[in-house]
């Protein structure tokens, strides 16, 4: 084989390899109906091959079209999904068959701008999909198949950026066979190279089992293998470990209202009501506890100091707040992420005899009914619903 592959040579040599070593039997290939491999493809997504094998054929007896998928209640499709994780995916597909039904008559569509817009189909299942189901020359390019293609032509730049993602999927539309018959063989040839022989961590090429009659059919013209970097491809984004914080959040509650703090317009949360809240603590080693270790006994008055030292609350208020408040009871630690930053936040709850005015127009009283509206950030939503100050809106509409 020349050192560059063309694009005639390597479907050829994959459908060759398929034939002979490709994984054979399972029972979501050689389908022809949309919905058992769209089914299987979902489930074959973030679940093992063994797993699959015993809960595909369950889940198409209990479901065999995509009417009766689109007529069951939700909770029948989760529960057929339980174990399985992913719930989205259970979700995703519910909400897919009502699709179909309601917009497409029940059919799947036939077009791949179609099919990408349907509930939890990305892109490459898209492509699969119409490759299987439909003949049409649409490439895949999940997690295998991109490391395929770095590895064989040398794709050096971290696959998750957009750029080199663009790179790939253009080399995958350039690869595919000319002949449309072969596209549903083609592209279950590129899952099983991916998922048996280029394997993340032992691939064929490097394995004791590389000899004669297991050789890669790519391997003269491998960019990778040349350049003895086969586990170095493909480059994956090296994401920064976030830095984390940990901060004490005050609830301090007077008959049916709270006291809300609202934020700077800049920053984290800017503009929105939260909650009273200790200066953020950097957390330094990892191993170090991760919630701010505060004493269970800590008296009302070195907590509301922690909270209220930064000068925003005058002397007398302090004074007052203290003196009318209950002992501090403790929340549990949440964990909250940001796009660059960790933060653990432990809540604490206090209660007062009645509100007390507190000059300065970032602090405001508000009655337990009015939260819901506020817009508060997701996080100090999860707070009051852990102490049951608002109902879990998500929970309560499904
Ligand atoms: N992973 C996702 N879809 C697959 C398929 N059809 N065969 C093998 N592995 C897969």
């Amino acid at each position: 084989m020349p050192k560059t592959l063309n694009r005639d040579q390597f479907a050829t040599v994959l459908l060759r390899w398929h034939q002979q070593d490709g994984r054979a039997g399972l029972p979501w290939q050689n389908l022809r109906d949309p919905y058992a491999i769209w089914v299987s493809e979902i489930m074959l997504q973030q679940t093992q091959v063994s797993t699959v094998l015993e809960r595909y054929p369950k889940l198409m007896q209990r479901f065999p079209t995509v009417q009766a998928l689109a007529a069951a209640p939700l909770d029948e499709v989760l529960a057929e999904w339980s174990g399985l994780g992913y719930y989205s995916r259970a979700r995703n597909l519910h909400a897919c068959a009502k699709q179909i039904v309601q917009d497409y008559g029940g059919q799947f569509p036939r077009q791949l701008a179609q099919l990408e817009k349907l509930a939890g189909i990305g892109r490459s299942t898209a492509g699969a999909i119409a490759a299987f189901a439909f003949n049409l020359r649409t490439p895949i390019l999940d997690a295998n198949v991109k490391r395929i293609l770095a590895r064989l032509f040398g794709v050096a730049g971290a696959v998750q950026s957009k750029a080199v993602s663009e790179q790939l999927w253009q080399l995958a539309q350039t690869l595919l066979p000319h002949e449309a018959k072969f596209m549903p063989r083609y592209t279950q040839a590129l899952m099983d190279f991916g998922a048996t022989w280029c394997t993340a961590r032992q691939p064929i090429c490097l394995s004791q089992k590389n000899s004669q009659e297991k050789k890669c059919p790519f391997e003269s013209s491998c960019i990778a293998k040349q350049h003895n970097q086969v586990l170095e491809l493909p480059k994956k984004l090296v994401k920064k470990k976030s830095p984390a914080f940990n901060c004490v959040m005050l609830i301090i509650q007077a008959q049916e209202q709270i006291l809300l703090q609202r934020r700077p317009t800049e920053g984290i949360w800017g503009g929105l009501w939260s909650l009273p809240e200790s200066s953020w603590q950097k957390i330094t080693l990892d191993s170090v506890v991760q919630s701010p270790k505060i004493k269970k006994n800590i008296s009302t008055k070195k907590l509301l100091q922690m909270i209220f030292s930064s000068g925003h609350v005058a002397e007398k208020v302090l004074d007052q707040l203290i003196k009318l408040s209950t002992k501090p009871v403790a929340g549990l630690v949440l964990k909250h992420v940001f796009t660059h930053r960790v933060l653990w936040i432990q809540s604490w709850r206090i209660q007062l005899s009645k509100p007390i005015a507190i000059a300065g127009t970032d602090y405001a009283w508000f009655r337990l009914n009015e939260l819901d509206a506020l817009g508060l950030p997701q996080a100090i939503r999860l707070i009051f619903q852990d102490w049951n100050l608002i109902r879990d809106a998500d929970k309560a509409n499904e």
